[in-house]
């Protein structure tokens, strides 16, 4: 659907609310001596997805997803209430940089994240780093509504001309506000490839001044800094929105009759207050649901609890905005993506797509251009499969066998992933290693979390056994390069390994 199509329905809500009069009166120029009828638009912004089409699925639970994003867009939208989408960038690609093996799948889920967007309506974006990876001629050629630095484009909602305006420094964002205005916006949101602290400083100093009355950034100082939802009061509130599509932004905009400044709402204290307290139980039931070793009955009862405090925040969270009905106001709500939320059935079917050709892509790619791994270095242990330890340790066999460890490929399999690159490090042993997994079409014996991906590679110990050339396996550390707080959020080292050790295994604890 293209920006121009998708403003139909606007006017025709418009006509059948009976405001003809207001679809006609569209105002042009900040005349602020004319009254006009109050409106009100929502808008969504997403940004800093990092080429996230969906959660991994790793841990239950999982935040994040565009099918969700875009089902709040659909459902705002049949409730009838006038409403644009924009992205503030960095959100097509993982990194700044693809390696040559996972060209093929990135520029595909790129393809699909642009299909996804255009099904949401996207009217602009900008874009940062993590979107020309594959260089500025590749983001074009996927027909997204980009804005360069400095560029503005004004759309109509509801009668009103709301702009959008990119920027990467206040030169830029003030040049694009200034164009947005010229050009008739009455709001004007800036979409700022930057950091939240670099936009706060430009709206705090630029004189003139930036021209913007929201601004939106894409760029998180750190991964740290890109977890948390971010609202930065001031002259001109700014907003971040946390990283790899977790949460959805929604800036409610009301119009007055007058043009002049919006106010930003006071987020509603109390039902922030109930919200903390409910996520706070949910982060603790999810983290018992999670407990490995929980038996099912236990497991189910709290994830009914789960699913009626999810209700509950649900039910909160979509309360109707403070309103600002009257007057020239704007509040911000951001929307976490929880795993219970509804998906959009058009958006999910672009993953489906995406999900049955990047396995094909990424084989095609492995058996023309697909390199076995490098042979170890002198002196270098290379990985050598489970079958060499069971030779000499064939009682650790029955521990690990029970353990999830040792599905962890069959699990990809099951979800149809085995070929995704996204993947299959953490559920091999030894990628990219030395007798390890260096390709995908060939991973043969190193299937599953092996005993080497704790022990380390094994081949001098097999030759030469002694217990200065195998690693003990018994630091957290040993673990956390998979169980990471992404992967696996409630990983706790003794309770985690206390279900991979027993009896012939490690039977110390
Ligand atoms: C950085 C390492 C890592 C990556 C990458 C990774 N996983 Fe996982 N995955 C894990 C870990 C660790 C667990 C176990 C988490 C736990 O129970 O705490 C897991 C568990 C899972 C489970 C749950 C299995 C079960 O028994 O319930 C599924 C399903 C899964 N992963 C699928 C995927 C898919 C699909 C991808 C790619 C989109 C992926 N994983 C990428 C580390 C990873
Ligand atoms: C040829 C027989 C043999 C093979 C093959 C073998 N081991 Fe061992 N392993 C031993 C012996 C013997 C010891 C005890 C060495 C000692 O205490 O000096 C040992 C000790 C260990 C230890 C304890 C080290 C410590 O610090 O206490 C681990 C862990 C271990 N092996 C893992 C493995 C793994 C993983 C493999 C497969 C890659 C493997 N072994 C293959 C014979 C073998
Ligand atoms: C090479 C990556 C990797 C390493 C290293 C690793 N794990 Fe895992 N672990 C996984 C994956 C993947 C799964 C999920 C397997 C599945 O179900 O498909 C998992 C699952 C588990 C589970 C089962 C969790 C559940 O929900 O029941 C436990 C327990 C566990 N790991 C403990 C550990 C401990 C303890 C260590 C370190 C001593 C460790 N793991 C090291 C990848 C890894
Ligand atoms: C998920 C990580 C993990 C995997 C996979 C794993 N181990 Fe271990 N292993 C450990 C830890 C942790 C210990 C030490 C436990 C402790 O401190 O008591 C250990 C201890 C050992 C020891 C020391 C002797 C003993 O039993 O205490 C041997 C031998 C061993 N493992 C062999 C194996 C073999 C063989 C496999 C594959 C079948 C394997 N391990 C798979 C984590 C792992």
């Amino acid at each position: 659907m293209t920006s121009r199509n998708r403003l139909i329905p606007v006017a025709a809500i418009l006509a059948a609310a009976g405001s003809v009069a207001c679809a006609l009166a569209v105002v042009r120029g900040s005349d602020a001596l004319r009254e006009r009828p109050p409106a009100h638009v929502a808008l969504f912004v997403t940004a800093d997805l990092r080429g996230y089409l969906a959660p991994c699925g790793c841990s239950e639970n999982m935040r994040g997803g565009i099918a969700r994003a875009a089902e709040q867009i659909a459902l705002a939208r049949r409730d009838g209430l006038p409403t644009l989408y924009a992205d503030s960038g960095d959100s097509l690609f993982h990194a700044a940089t693809v390696p040559p093996e996972a060209v093929p799948q990135e520029e595909r889920k790129a393809k699909a994240i642009a299909e996804a967007m255009k099904q949401m309506g996207l009217v602009a974006r900008t874009s940062g780093e993590r979107d020309d990876a594959r260089g500025a001629a590749f983001r074009e050629g996927l027909g997204l509504p980009g804005l360069a630095p400095g560029e503005a484009k004004v759309v109509e909602a509801n009668g009103r001309a709301i702009g959008f305006a990119a920027g990467n420094d206040a030169d830029t964002l003030r040049q694009a506000a200034r164009v947005a205005r010229k050009d008739g916006a009455e709001f004007v949101v800036g979409l700022f490839h930057g950091t939240a602290r670099a936009a706060q400083q430009a709206a705090q100093t630029s004189e003139p001044p930036l021209g913007a009355d929201a601004i939106v950034v894409s760029h998180a100082e750190s991964d740290l800094d890109g977890e948390t939802n971010k609202l930065l009061r001031g002259s001109i509130p700014v907003m971040q929105p946390q990283n790899k599509g977790r949460s959805l932004l929604r800036i409610d905009v009301w119009f007055g009759p007058r043009a002049g400044p919006f106010e930003l709402l006071a987020t509603q204290q109390d039902a922030q207050r109930q919200l903390d307290a409910l996520d706070e139980r949910i982060a603790l039931l999810d983290k018992q649901i999670n407990l490995p070793g929980l038996d099912e009955p236990a497991k189910q009862l709290r994830r009914q609890k789960l699913a009626e405090l999810t209700r509950r925040r649900e039910t909160l969270a979509t309360q109707r905005a403070p309103s600002g009905e009257g007057r020239n106001a704007l509040s911000v709500r951001f929307i976490p993506l929880e795993a219970s939320l509804p998906a959009d059935r058009g958006v999910e079917a672009v993953l489906q797509r995406y999900d049955k050709d990047v396995g094909l892509l990424n084989l095609a790619w492995a058996k023309a251009h697909g390199h076995d791994c490098p042979a170890p270095e002198a002196n270098q242990a290379a990985f050598v499969g489970n079958a060499r330890c069971r030779d000499c340790h064939e009682e650790a066999f029955p521990i690990w066998e029970a353990s999830k460890h040792a599905h962890a490929y069959a699990t990809l399999e099951d979800k149809s992933k085995q070929y995704h690159l996204d993947c299959i490090a953490c559920h091999v042993t030894g990628w990219q290693r030395p007798g390890g997994v260096c390709r995908i079409d060939k991973v043969d014996e190193r299937k599953g979390v092996g005993c080497e991906s704790c022990h380390g590679p094994g081949s001098l110990h097999a030759e030469d056994p002694s217990d200065d050339n195998i690693s003990k396996g018994n630091t957290p550390q040993t673990c956390t390069g998979c169980h990471d707080p992404e992967n696996s959020p409630h990983f706790d080292f003794d309770a985690y390994v206390r279900l991979i050790t027993g009896p012939g295994h490690g039977n110390s604890r």
